[in-house]
């Protein structure tokens, strides 16, 4: 039995059909589901009921399972506004102002040197209305500008401060957190370690442009996200309880929409796979690809 592959609105987000992600696969149905990751980017699988052990076991088929710094659990992260008894998180706590930032256009764990290559996100609650997710294909975005603007964007460097990203929804870096987080700098049009395709790698945690004051540097961040996250490369989706959505960090910009934080629970549960490398050195992009290859 193989899988079925359909792609759902316009450019990137797919649904995977015909298999029981909750129940361990072949060798061959799981590169089937490697493979449609990296055509699409987005993937969703309705009705997959997993539990927090089966998720990291499903992660594990795409690369090595990263530990959530912030999490009940040690590689999937409760990300909702509920503990795991389902009792209401304190608004007030450091947590919660931290995962706030979730509502803005970003890439997940975009400060780290070596970002996250894939997010696996399932929903265990979900309110009546608001919460949906939204992605911005940052790869279609790229390739919709003009090759000579692309030529004066390929060798920028983007600043991720988290001390400055997260002060935008109230939160204040722990003297520990500054030393585990340092800011650090990834291209602005990273190229996919998988597919050599490039992709606009902006978003709420890039905070400023290396060799650009900071209000020319913010204008071009805007510019840039607003570009990437116009109608025509964006797709919203309105969870149902047991999907699990799978997105690529390295092409694509996602956030959590509103809901009524106060009276309805939204519990979602996310796992990451660990990117293959850092994506500069010495101030200059990597041809990531070119590296995966020579590897
Ligand atoms: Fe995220």
């Amino acid at each position: 039995m193989s899988i079925e592959v359909e792609r759902l609105g316009k450019t990137f987000f797919a649904e995977v059909r015909n298999v029981d992600i909750a129940k361990p696969m072949d060798a061959e149905t799981v590169e089937a589901i490697r493979q449609a990751q990296r055509d699409h980017g987005v993937l969703l699988f309705r009705g997959a009921h997993l539990d927090d052990v089966s998720q990291e076991n499903f992660t594990a088929h795409f690369g090595t399972v990263e530990l959530n710094l912030r999490s009940d659990v040690d590689h999937v992260a409760a990300l909702g506004n509920v503990d795991l008894e389902g009792n209401f998180r304190d608004p007030n706590t450091a947590q919660a102002s931290f995962l706030r930032a979730n509502q803005q256009w970003h890439s997940d764990s975009q400060f780290f040197k070596v970002p996250s290559a894939l997010s696996f996100l399932r929903a265990v609650a979900m309110p009546k209305e608001g919460g949906a997710t939204q992605w911005a294909d940052t790869r279609a975005a790229w390739d919709a500008l003009p090759p000579p603007r692309q030529a004066d964007l390929q060798d920028l460097m983007g600043i991720n401060d988290l001390q400055k990203s997260r002060a935008k929804t109230g939160h204040t870096l722990t003297e520990e957190d500054r030393k585990r987080w340092p800011p650090i700098e990834h291209p602005v049009a990273r190229i996919h370690d998988e597919t050599g395709k490039r992709a606009l790698y902006v978003g709420s945690q890039v905070t400023g442009i290396s060799g650009l004051d900071d209000a020319a540097g913010a204008a071009l961040i805007n510019e840039l996200v607003a570009h990437s996250t116009q109608e025509q490369f964006v797709h919203t989706h309105q969870w149902t309880v047991g999907e699990l959505v799978i997105w690529d960090n390295r092409r694509c910009l996602h956030r959590g929409l509103a809901w009524d934080e106060q009276s309805e629970a939204r519990d979602v549960r996310r796992s990451t796979t660990e990117g293959s490398g850092p994506t500069s050195e010495g101030g200059l992009p990597i041809d990531e690809y070119a590296r995966a290859q020579a590897a």
